[in-house]
C-alpha cells in the first residue's frame, strides 16, 4: 500500500483519496440534472429581471438568455457533458454558459444564491408533478366512472370484515373509489395552491441589497406571488412533503383497490377478469393468469411512504436556514413521483380494460344471507317489532336456513312460522337482492337511482 493519496482505512475501495470521497458524497448532479429545464427557466426569468431593473446591462443579459437556451437544447439532445466536479445542475449550467458566451455569464448570479435557486427549481419540478398527478387521477376517475355506468344496477356482495354483509351495486362500489381519488385530487389542488409562492430573490437567506423585482420573476415562473420571508423561502420544503403525503394517501387508496382486484380476479371469486394486457402467465402452471400489475400497485406505497418518512426525517431538527442535508430531498421525491405516475397509469389501464362478471357478482350477492338486514327491517316495518327483537328473530331464521343448507329466500313460510307466526308471504319481496339494493335510496346509498345521480354529479365535476 504505497498510495499516499488514498486513505488507509478505505483507500482500497476508492481509486483516489478523500477528495474523491468528498466529491462523491457532495455532488448531486447525478440526480438533480432532472431539474435542468426548471433551472434554466428560473435563470432566464432572473436574468430578464436583472436587465429590467438596470442591475445588469441589456447586452450581457441578451447573451445570457440566448446562451441558456443553447445549454437547454444541449441537455435535451443529450450532448451535454455533466461534470461531477461541478457538483450540481446549477453550477453545471453556469459553467457551460461561460464556455458559450464568455465572461458575461458571471453576471447571472448577481442578487441570487444557489439557495433560492434550488428552492425555486425544486418547487417548479414538484409543481409539475402535482399537475401530472391531478391529470392522472382524473383519467383514473373517468375509467372508474365508465365501470360504474356500465354496472350501475349490477348486484354484488358488500363486505365488512371481508364477510358478506349486504348486497350493494357494482356502480356504488366503483364510486366509492371515485370519492377516494377525488379527495386525492383535491389534496394535490390544495397543496399546489399553498406552495405556489416564489423563493427566487430570497438570495442566500437574507434577501439582497440590489433593487430586484420579485413580483416580476414570480409572475414569469407562474407563481402567484413571491414568498414573504427570505429565511423561510430558502429553508422550506413543505411543498415536497405535502406532495409526498398526498402521494402516500393516494398510493394507499391504489393499494386497497389493487388488493380488491387481486381477490376479485381469483378463481374463488371470479368477480372480474383482468385483461391479458395487464396480466402475466406462469412459467410452470399453464392455467395461471396472474394479476401482477395489481400486485405491484398494491406494493408501491412502500416506496412512496418510505420517501415521505425519509424526507420528514431529513427535515426534522434542521436549524434555519439552508443546510446541505436538504440536498437529500430530491431523490426521494423523484422516485416517489415516478412511482405514483406509473401506478396511476397502470391502474387506469387495468380499470379501463377490466370486465366485471355480472353473473358471478349476483350469485355471490345472493348467498351468505346478505338480505338478513332487509328481513329485520321488514319485521320492524310490518310487524312493528323493536329493531333489537327483529334482529333476534332474523338471527333465528338465518340459523334455520343454515341448518337446512339453504338461503333465506328458500325457506318456506311454514318453516318461518316456527320462529315467528306473523310473517306473511310478502316477506319474500325483501329477500331478493335486487329489491334489497333498490330499497336503499337514502342519500349516498347503494340504490341504482342514487348511483346514477352520483355518476352524473361526478361527470359534471370532472369536465
Ligand atoms: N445541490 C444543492 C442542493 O440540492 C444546491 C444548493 C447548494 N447550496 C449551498 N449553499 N451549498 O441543495
Amino acid at each position: 500500500m504505497t498510495n499516499t493519496k488514498s486513505n488507509a482505512m478505505w483507500g482500497g475501495r476508492f481509486a483516489a483519496g478523500p477528495d474523491a470521497i468528498m466529491e462523491a458524497i457532495n455532488a448531486s448532479i447525478g440526480f438533480d440534472r432532472r431539474m435542468a429545464r426548471q433551472d434554466i427557466a428560473g435563470s432566464r426569468a432572473h436574468a430578464a429581471m436583472l436587465a429590467q431593473q438596470g442591475i445588469v446591462n441589456v447586452t450581457d443579459i441578451e447573451a445570457i438568455r440566448e446562451g441558456l437556451l443553447t445549454v437547454l437544447s444541449e441537455i435535451e439532445t443529450g450532448e451535454f457533458a455533466f461534470s461531477t466536479a461541478l457538483e450540481d445542475i446549477h453550477m453545471n449550467v453556469e459553467a457551460r454558459l461561460r464556455d458559450i458566451i464568455g465572461d458575461a455569464a458571471g453576471r447571472l448570479h448577481t442578487a441570487r444564491s444557489r439557495n433560492d435557486q434550488v428552492a425555486t427549481d425544486f418547487k417548479l419540478w414538484v409543481r409539475d408533478q402535482m399537475d401530472a398527478a391531478m391529470t392522472g387521477l382524473q383519467a383514473l376517475m373517468q375509467a372508474l366512472l365508465g365501470q360504474a355506468e356500465a354496472g350501475a344496477d349490477w348486484v354484488m356482495p358488500g363486505f365488512t370484515h371481508l364477510q358478506t354483509a349486504q348486497p350493494v351495486t357494482w356502480g356504488h362500489h366503483m364510486l366509492a373509489y371515485v370519492e377516494m381519488f377525488g379527495r386525492d385530487l383535491s389534496r394535490f389542488q390544495d397543496a399546489r395552491a399553498r406552495m405556489n409562492e416564489s423563493p427566487l430573490g430570497a438570495a442566500a437567506l437574507a434577501g439582497t441589497s440590489f433593487p430586484i423585482d420579485r413580483d416580476m420573476t414570480a409572475k414569469a415562473l407562474g407563481f402567484d406571488r413571491p414568498a414573504a420571508n427570505s429565511l423561510d423561502a430558502v429553508s422550506d420544503r413543505d411543498f415536497a412533503l405535502e406532495f409526498l403525503s398526498s402521494a402516500t394517501i393516494c398510493a394507499m387508496h391504489l393499494s386497497r383497490f389493487a388488493e380488491e382486484l387481486v381477490i376479485w380476479s381469483s378463481a374463488q371469486f371470479r368477480f372480474v377478469t383482468i385483461s391479458d394486457r395487464f396480466s402475466t402467465g406462469s412459467s410452470i402452471m399453464p392455467q395461471k393468469k396472474n394479476p401482477d400489475a395489481a400486485e405491484l400497485i398494491r406494493a408501491k406505497i412502500g416506496r412512496i411512504l418510505g420517501a415521505n418518512i425519509a424526507l420528514l426525517t431529513v427535515m426534522k431538527g434542521l436549524p434555519l436556514t439552508y443546510s446541505k442535508d436538504m440536498q437529500e430531498d430530491k431523490e426521494q421525491v423523484f422516485d416517489a413521483a415516478d412511482t405514483l405516475m406509473l401506478a396511476l397509469a397502470a391502474m387506469t389501464g387495468m380499470v379501463g380494460d377490466m370486465t366485471a362478471n355480472r353473473d358471478s357478482l349476483e350469485a355471490a350477492a345472493s348467498s351468505g344471507f346478505s338480505t338478513a338486514t332487509d328481513l329485520a327491517d321488514w319485521l320492524v316495518r310490518t310487524l312493528d317489532m323493536p329493531f333489537r327483537d327483529a334482529h333476534h328473530v332474523t338471527g333465528a331464521l338465518v340459523k334455520l336456513a343454515e341448518d337446512a343448507g339453504c338461503d333465506l329466500p328458500d325457506l318456506t313460510l311454514a318453516q318461518m312460522h316456527t320462529v315467528e307466526s306473523r310473517i306473511t308471504k310478502a316477506v319474500y319481496e325483501v329477500l331478493g337482492v335486487h329489491n334489497s339494493v333498490a330499497s336503499r335510496i337514502s342519500y349516498g346509498g347503494t340504490a341504482p337511482v342514487q348511483v346514477r345521480a352520483q355518476i352524473a354529479r361526478w361527470k359534471e365535476r370532472l369536465t
